[in-house]
């Protein structure tokens, strides 16, 4: 009985919690640069330069019209002082005849004025340790912090993006959760003065974003959050799916499951910025079905066992520039799977799950629909920046992807119903406020 008295109490409260978001979020905001008052955020990877042949991606094969935000990906943590370093000193720094990205890629804001430069550090290769214990230490914040500055002045980026991966997993700890928010406030504290921007890269896993997040302290502390809405399945995994599911908002490892969740636990639309992939998973099925059969994604694939591009070389992981030549050359069979909204390809024992054109608009219109501040992308450098996969006679052939969120943003925020609440997507937060009360309540 008293679960069920529990249940009606969440329901209640989350349903109305959940229609005071959607009001809320639809109120206009003007936090916000970029087209049509939103942002597109890019992310680069700046090691695409050493990528072979046609793979390599230098500061200039970025198209700048493109991106309301860049972000230079990454800058490291060194654990010996607690500076912020280099990771790639040669790339990154113009002394002992360096490349000078950092310099070359802020010197984009000369001709492009609307254009913003931010400094990542951290990324998954940087793992969660140290980043722990620093944040643990206010001493040891302090020092990165100054040295963060320090950097973020001399190469005239204009912000900081901490992408700590993640906060209490991968070697954090439980306090990481707290620690988090002080390093937080420490950050907003020594870069306000100067006018410079603050943001965080987050998991979109319901589960780390419960251990490692207080959600509310970090929407009130940053100036976007940028929810990192890809990796939800791959080769890790035992079966195919896809990399970045849309919906169904029932099911928690989805695109609208993330969004709902942070919203409905204080990170306010307007600060809110969805990412998405411009690259695809890949799997090695156990069995390939006989020829002819129906395919979906959910069949049994070798746990470990992707494989890998010619520019990315990495098990597991294909860039839309890999993958749309791929599928082009030989003899793959694309799909559509609806209840994720994104397409996968097959061939023989081979599997992609990835995103293209009609998946990212989906997308993006639905961050447009629930009037969030923006999308980013991960990243740059794997949308086709050549534009080799056009079709013959396409004028405009470079960055499709990026293009088509650019073009998606225009025709989502000029529609009129933009700035009320959508329905359909009203439905769905509110569906998953009830799935939640349940979970919650079958815990009592
Ligand atoms: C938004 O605009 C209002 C009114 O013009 C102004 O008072 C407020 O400071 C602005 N907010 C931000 C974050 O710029
Ligand atoms: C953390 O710092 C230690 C000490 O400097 C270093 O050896 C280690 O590689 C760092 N961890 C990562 C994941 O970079
Ligand atoms: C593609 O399929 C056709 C017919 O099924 C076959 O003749 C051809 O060799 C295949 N090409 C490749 C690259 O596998
Ligand atoms: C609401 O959003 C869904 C997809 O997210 C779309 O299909 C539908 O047309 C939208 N409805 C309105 C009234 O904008």
């Amino acid at each position: 009985m008293r679960s069920y008295f529990q249940f009606g109490v969440n329901c209640v409260t989350l349903l109305s919690l959940c229609f005071l978001f959607q009001y809320v979020g639809s109120l206009p905001s003007n936090m916000s640069a970029g087209r049509n008052g939103k942002v597109v955020v890019c992310y680069v990877g700046t090691w695409a330069t050493y990528r072979p042949g046609k793979g390599a991606f230098n500061i200039d094969s970025i198209d700048p019209s493109l991106c309301s935000h860049l972000v230079y990906s990454f800058a490291g943590l060194d654990a010996t002082n607690w500076k912020l370093k280099s990771l790639d000193p040669y790339n990154d720094l113009e002394e002992n005849f360096g490349k000078g990205s950092y310099k070359k890629m802020t010197a984009l804001k000369a001709a492009n004025p609307h254009l913003k430069v931010t400094l990542a550090v951290g990324g998954w290769n940087e793992g969660s340790a140290n980043y722990s214990e620093m944040a643990a230490d206010q001493k040891k914040r302090s020092s990165f912090i100054a040295s963060a500055i320090e950097t973020i002045k001399k190469h005239d980026f204009d912000g900081f993006d901490l992408d700590w991966e993640f906060p209490t997993k991968r070697g954090g700890r439980p306090e990481d959760r707290e620690n988090f928010i002080a390093l937080l406030k420490d950050l907003r504290a020594a870069l306000k003065p100067h006018g410079y921007i603050l943001t965080a890269a987050i998991s979109a896993g319901i589960e780390t974003l419960k251990s490692g997040y207080k959600l509310k302290e970090v929407g009130d502390l940053l100036d976007y959050v940028h929810l990192m809405c890809y990796d939800y399945r791959g080769s890790w995994d035992s079966t195919t799916g896809a990399n970045s599911p849309l919906g169904p908002v029932t099911d928690p490892l989805t695109v609208k499951s993330s969004v709902s969740f942070v919203l409905a636990n204080g990170i306010p639309a307007r600060k809110l910025v969805l990412g998405l992939p411009t690259y695809g998973r890949t799997f090695i099925l156990e069995t390939p079905p006989a020829e002819g059969e129906k395919r979906n994604l959910g069949e049994r694939s070798k746990t470990g066992a992707g494989f890998q591009g010619p520019f990315t070389r990495t098990d597991g992981f294909m860039g839309y520039n890999e993958l749309c030549l791929e599928l082009k050359s030989s003899n793959w069979t694309v799909y559509w799977d609806d209840a994720s909204s994104t397409p996968f390809a097959v061939n023989g024992d081979k599997v992609i799950s990835f995103d293209n054109a009609k998946s990212i608009q989906l997308k993006t219109q639905y961050a447009m629909d629930q009037d969030l501040a923006g999308v980013l992308i991960w990243s740059m450098d794997t949308d086709d920046f050549h534009g080799d996969c056009s079709r013959p006679g396409d004028s405009d052939p470079k960055y499709p992807l990026l293009k088509t969120i650019n073009d998606a943003i225009l025709q989502g925020s000029l529609s009129p119903n933009n700035k009320s609440p959508n329905s359909s997507s009203a439905i769905d937060s509110c569906l998953f406020a009830i799935l939640t009360a349940l979970l919650i309540s079958l815990k009592f």
